[in-house]
């Protein structure tokens, strides 16, 4: 279902929308980082994947009680940019084949992972305020913060270590 469907009547069902949205991409992700951890070469790079696996499980579990504080069985939402972005990241992974080139890929397409995170619950955030689900916001804040730490992590990374080995 897109932004503009005519299901999407009210400001309230714009933000089960984008939050079914979240749960679809959080779900999707956690699928994906596996095979992350398991390309990646470069051992902070391998543990920060690692860590954020357990921190994406979290997101998980915290979309189902936002679910549950405005009183709707969680569900996912089909989320094609989401799809195209990992889509992107597994067909990079496929081709790169000199592994510290590898890594500097795999952080490019994870920071991609993390900014489409961030926008999705900056979002969400600020119209949690505006209709008075101040529960959500809070909650939904945790979250924003660990996708910014994580993107800044991976900035870190790339920018001390495997950018520099992958240059040459
Ligand atoms: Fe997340
Ligand atoms: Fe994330």
């Amino acid at each position: 279902m897109g932004l503009f469907s005519k299901d999407i009547k009210t400001m309230d069902d714009l933000f089960l929308h984008v939050l079914q949205d979240i749960y679809y991409a959080e779900n999707q992700i956690l699928k994906a980082l596996p095979e992350m951890m398991e390309k990646a070469t470069n051992r902070e790079l391998t543990a920060a994947f690692k860590s954020h696996f357990s921190e994406t499980e979290k997101h998980v579990q915290r979309l189902e009680q936002a679910f549950e504080l405005i009183g709707k069985s969680p569900k996912g939402t089909k989320c094609p940019a989401i799809d195209g972005i990992i889509d992107e990241a597994h067909e990079i992974a496929g081709e790169v084949d000199d592994k510290k080139v590898l890594d500097a890929a795999l952080i490019a397409a994870a920071q991609a992972v993390e900014h489409y995170e961030i926008t999705r619950y900056g979002t969400l955030i600020a119209w949690a305020g505006e209709l008075g689900k101040e529960p959500v916001a809070k909650l939904l804040t945790t979250t924003l913060n660990e996708e910014k730490a994580a993107d800044k992590k991976l900035t870190g990374i790339a920018e001390k270590k495997v950018n520099l080995k992958a240059a040459g």
